[in-house]
């Protein structure tokens, strides 16, 4: 299939596939999907069902076995490691649920470093915008153990926002808070995509925070089973549910 030429991203039939003695076993099994400028999707699905071999197609962070990833309409899918590398760092941003900050560096430098990387001079400026704006405004010389599990996936955020990316990724970016930072987190992450016009790509299993989706796509044993709106968009091909 041609790329959907309004997507920002699009998956067109991946497959992953890894050996498991002589046998291929599918971790993803032809999974199609676009996703446009803007748009907040969850994708939900039990633990082993795929969706972090997902996201690290999607993001380029691993190869499918089949099919093709498309990133504003170019096919990414072969390209190296070394001409993918910069359009990642530039174009998306990614939070992971175990936070996965450099724990010799302090906020600030943590938050900097993806816009240091490009040789940004202003990069420590718009840090401290993005720290101040989570709250954090006090904490920026604070190295990451001196920070809780909700502040350091604040940091987090802001990194991952630097580069002021088209794509946030956030791989069960509250996994490893309690319900209430948890929640806090996911509420920060809708205001920012709002603010910023950032597209938000939200991998969970918890229910509670799908009910905040304009989009879910369900996986099972690495297919797509559900891919919803909940908001019916004029365009009506967007409200289907299959
Ligand atoms: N490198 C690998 N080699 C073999 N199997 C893998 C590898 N990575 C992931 N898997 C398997 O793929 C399945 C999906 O994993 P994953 O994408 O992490 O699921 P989820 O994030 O939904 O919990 C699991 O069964 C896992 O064991
Ligand atoms: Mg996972």
């Amino acid at each position: 299939m041609p790329p959907d030429s309004f997507a920002v991203l699009e998956a067109d039939h991946i497959t992953k596939a890894y050996p498991i003695g002589d046998r291929q076993i599918a971790v993803l099994d032809d999974v199609s999907f676009a996703v446009a400028p803007g748009e907040f999707v969850v994708i939900m699905g039990s633990s082993g069902s795929g969706k972090s071999t997902l996201l690290s197609v999607l993001s380029g962070l691993d190869q499918p076995s089949q099919g093709r990833i498309y990133i504003d309409g170019v096919d990414v899918t072969d390209w190296s490691e070394d001409r993918l590398a910069p359009i990642r760092n530039s174009t998306f941003g990614f939070v992971f649920q175990s936070f996965h900050l450099v724990p010799s560096l302090s906020a600030l430098e943590n938050v900097a470093f993806p816009a240091e990387l490009r040789g940004d001079k202003d990069g420590r400026q718009r840090a401290r915008t993005l720290l101040a704006r989570v709250g954090l405004g006090a904490r920026m010389a604070n190295f990451p153990h001196q920070l809780s599990g909700g502040e350091k996936q604040r940091v987090a955020i802001c990194r991952a926002l630097i580069n002021d990316p088209k794509i946030i990724f956030a791989d069960e970016p509250t996994g490893n808070l309690d319900s209430k930072n948890g929640a806090g987190i996911i509420d920060l992450l809708i205001q920012l995509h709002r603010e910023r016009q950032t597209t938000l790509v939200l991998v969970t299993h918890a229910p509670d925070v799908a009910e905040h989706a304009e989009r879910i796509i369900t996986l099972a044993d690495g297919r797509v089973v559900a891919d919803e709106w909940k908001v019916i968009h004029a365009d009506s091909q967007r409200a289907t549910v299959n």
